[in-house]
């Protein structure tokens, strides 16, 4: 019988080495763990069991599941997304589809790629597009460079694109929900978004295309930049341009450089740097954090920086510090970009002065204040001080607490007199950074409790009866370990993704190894817990229903309520003897 391309890829690709793909993995003992890439976290409660082929984390955010989940939530895809994936990394053909049934995803992707290719072709063919090619390879970006990155031209038409988009079968909706097309107000026509603009194309992680950033060629368009609009596919403030090729580079150095504009990242990569991505003219967001920590904890920035002030630059970067990254700001010279330095072949010696964040925020401040005035100590105090109050590490506040202290010339206990009054600041981009936490209730963690304590010692099946199974609101779980006296082998298919979170956490967790007679204390214990929270929820229950049969004057019902109301309150009773 021939297996489901499901199965086929399971067969095929070994979990370890898909998500090793996205996050470094560290081994312990017969799993691998890693800091979660879901939620942000400083220790690592990542695990990937390769026995089991699945993946939990223990942390915070408690997702887990198998291969195909992972890359759903990491690529930020649906299950038929992560399945054209996979099924193209294990080299697993899928059967073509019928057409109607593709998702607005699908048929988003491949407007975006049709358009991209397209793009690239009137950059070849037209001879605006020759210009245009001229001008980048004036500016010294190499003709491979053009093909790697993808870049075109798009016509300065009006509907160009969307005119060739139709005749391959699109509707002018869909092109429009795509990003690549307006309709206009006046004549309720469509019309194409990029027109005679250099297009750089941008991609998601797995290469493919999912949004345009379109620059002036000619200097006479006020705006520099169109972009394309948040899309199904694309929004601004979750990619990195450029990280689809950085990835490796990122992860074998350790440690990303962050630039601006499109042309930084690509002129910085062909200089040989290839470890740089772009930000694309937005403010670092926690999102975008949170994806580069998969890569590295290392960041390097090569931004304008300004810090006088709130600006969005200062914002990005101490929220980065807040994730935990270690950050070196590199000092642009006066009014080069970085696509200038690596064009004269200085980029490796610029980012070998790059300064550590607190010599950058200290020579910044110190060289626009006067130290000596009353003034000037309170100013570069007032600049100074939340930025350190931030510091979350102690032994790195401190340094820092030295360093103010003698370059104001003051005693370092004034310095920490002054911190301590500083209340923390409510940052609404840092606590976004820290994800909602996944609340398990009381009822679950007891039920979870319990089938790990089978797991680890088997023999407390033995305090299971048959009529405690309907305490659990998992009830299959445990009867399948009963049944099979804890020992896992065939699990049913309802049942792997819990049977698996469950063995793994029963490897993972520490503090589970007590000696035989604690386990099964322990276990009746918990069991009795459980047994309580049923009653006392189904107490409650009751006597709700049993007022509301009294207000209906269904004495009948009322009293049949009342007898099941003792019943549990007796057996409740017994409970609570036996725990002295
Ligand atoms: P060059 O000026 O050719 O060096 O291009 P660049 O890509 O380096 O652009 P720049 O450093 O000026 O800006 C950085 C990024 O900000 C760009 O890559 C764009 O993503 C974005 N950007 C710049 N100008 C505009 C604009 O006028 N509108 C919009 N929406 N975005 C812009
Ligand atoms: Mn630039």
């Amino acid at each position: 019988m021939l297996s489901s391309p499901v199965d086929q890829i399971k067969d095929r690709l070994d979990i370890v080495e898909v998500v090793r793909g996205y996050i470094k993995l560290q081994k312990a003992g017969v799993n691998y763990r890693a800091v979660c890439p879901f939620h942000s976290e400083k220790k690592p409660s990542f695990f990937v069991s390769p026995t089991r082929q699945s993946w939990h984390c223990f942390g915070a955010c408690g997702e887990g599941g198998d291969i195909f989940k992972f890359v759903m939530k990491i690529e930020g895809v649906d299950f038929k997304e992560a399945l054209r994936i996979l099924a193209q990394k294990a080299g697993v053909e899928l059967r073509k589809e019928d057409p109607k049934l593709k998702t607005e995803r699908e048929h988003l992707h491949e407007i975006s790629e049709l358009a991209c290719s397209f793009f690239e072709t009137q950059m070849e063919q037209s001879s605006a597009g020759k210009e245009a090619k001229d001008y980048l390879l004036k500016r010294g970006i190499k003709e491979e460079s053009i093909k790697k990155w993808r870049i075109g031209y798009s016509p300065n038409i009006w509907q160009g694109l969307s005119d060739f988009l139709v005749s391959r079968g699109y509707k002018r909706e869909e092109i429009a929900r795509a990003g690549l097309a307006l309709k206009s107000a006046k004549t309720g026509k469509y019309y194409d978004r990029f027109r005679g603009r250099i297009i750089f194309p941008v991609f998601d992680l797995s290469s493919q295309v999912i949004g345009f950033g379109g620059r002036v060629f000619k200097e006479d368009d006020p705006a520099k930049y169109v972009n394309s609009p948040a899309t199904l596919l694309y929004n601004k403030s979750r990619v990195l341009y450029g990280l689809n090729k950085a990835g490796m580079d990122i992860r074998k150095k350790n440690r990303c450089v962050l630039v601006e504009g499109y042309m930084d990242a690509i002129m910085v990569g062909q200089a040989g740097f290839e470890n740089v991505v772009a930000t694309s003219g937005t403010a670092l967001t926690p999102y975008q954090l949170r994806i580069l920590k998969r890569y590295t904890d290392n960041i390097l920035t090569a931004f304008d920086m300004d810090i006088a002030g709130d600006s969005a630059t200062k914002r990005g970067i101490d929220l980065a510090q807040a994730e935990g990254f270690n950050i070196k700001i590199i000092t642009m010279p006066e009014g080069k970009d970085p696509a200038d330095v690596a064009l004269e072949g200085n980029w490796a010696g610029l980012v070998e002065k790059a300064k550590s964040i607190h010599d950058f925020y200290f020579d910044n401040v110190f060289s626009k204040h006067d130290k000596k005035s009353l003034e000037g100590k309170k100013d570069i105090s007032k600049i100074l001080l939340p930025i350190i109050k931030r510091v979350p590490n102690k032994i790195e506040q401190n340094v820092w607490i030295k360093s103010l202290a003698s370059g104001l010339e003051v005693r370092e206990e004034d310095v920490i007199e002054e911190l301590v009054k500083i209340k923390p600041e409510n940052d609404i981009a840092v606590e976004q950074a820290g994800e909602k936490l996944a609340k398990k209730t009381r009822k679950e963690l007891l039920e979870e409790r319990l089938a790990l304590l089978i797991l680890q010692e088997p023999k407390n099946i033995n305090f299971v009866k048959q009529e405690d199974l309907d305490f659990f609101s998992n009830k299959e779980v445990v009867n399948y370990l009963c049944n099979n006296k804890g020992i896992v082998s065939n699990v049913p298919e309802n049942l792997a993704d819990r049977v698996n979170y469950l063995c793994l956490k029963a490897e993972v967790e520490p503090g589970l190894s007590f000696k035989e007679i604690d386990v099964q204390q322990e276990f009746k214990e918990c069991l009795r817990q459980l047994k309580t929270l049923f009653i006392r929820d189904k107490l409650d229950c009751l006597s709700k229903e049993i007022k509301k049969a009294e207000q209906e004057n269904d004495l009948r019902k009322a009293q049949q309520l009342v007898e099941q109301f003792n019943q549990y309150s007796r057996s409740w009773t017994d409970l609570e003897i036996s725990e002295i």
